[in-house]
């Protein structure tokens, strides 16, 4: 298979830097949460508060495995989808998994204001990302490729991703 799936944590830019991607690929875009919401016809945020993290990590779980059976698409994976490891070997068995990653401050920047992150509605989100970077690096780590993003704009992070799956923009 011929995909490229993005993870990494929340605010690394998997979404934005995906489309773009898909685009000058010539790929589909997918991002995983919104196939979800589209699934389920709720929120993310509403699945969290209503049925709980561990009912929507299996969603998750379903979603990734039937999309890592398609062909040509780059897959947004939400920012915890590789705690299972299930997930990591789908989306590798699927093509090529690259990781974005920001500093924590850039990241905080991004999702301020932002309600739809339930993981991050914290008194100290800045603490919050701290803390669950420094317990999923260890995941974050089984990428193929790592990019940080923190002083590229989106389309100089589209192209890097590129270039190192060494696949063809097309012209
Ligand atoms: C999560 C990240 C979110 C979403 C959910 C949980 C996480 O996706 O899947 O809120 O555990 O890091 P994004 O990384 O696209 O924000």
């Amino acid at each position: 298979m011929n995909n490229i799936a993005l993870i990494g944590f929340m605010g690394t830019g998997k979404t934005t830097v995906g489309r773009v991607l898909a685009e000058m690929l010539g790929y589909r875009f997918v991002d995983v949460d919104q196939e979800v919401e589209n699934e389920q016809g709720v929120s993310i945020a509403h699945i969290f508060s209503e049925l709980g993290e561990s009912y929507f990590r299996l969603l998750e779980r379903d979603m990734i495995k039937s999309l890592s059976g398609k062909r040509d698409i780059v897959i947004s994976a939400g920012g915890g989808a590789v705690l299972d490891v299930r997930n990591v070997d789908e989306m590798k068995r699927g093509g090529v998994l690259v990781c974005l990653t920001a500093q924590p401050e850039v990241i905080l920047r991004r999702v301020q204001g932002n309600s739809s992150r339930p993981l991050l509605q914290v008194p100290d989100p800045l603490a919050k990302i701290q803390e669950l970077m420094a317990g999923r690096q260890q995941f974050y780590a089984l990428a193929d490729h790592t990019i940080d993003t923190s002083g590229m704009t989106v389309k100089e992070t589209a192209a890097q991703v590129i270039a190192v799956t060494k696949k063809k923009a097309r012209q």
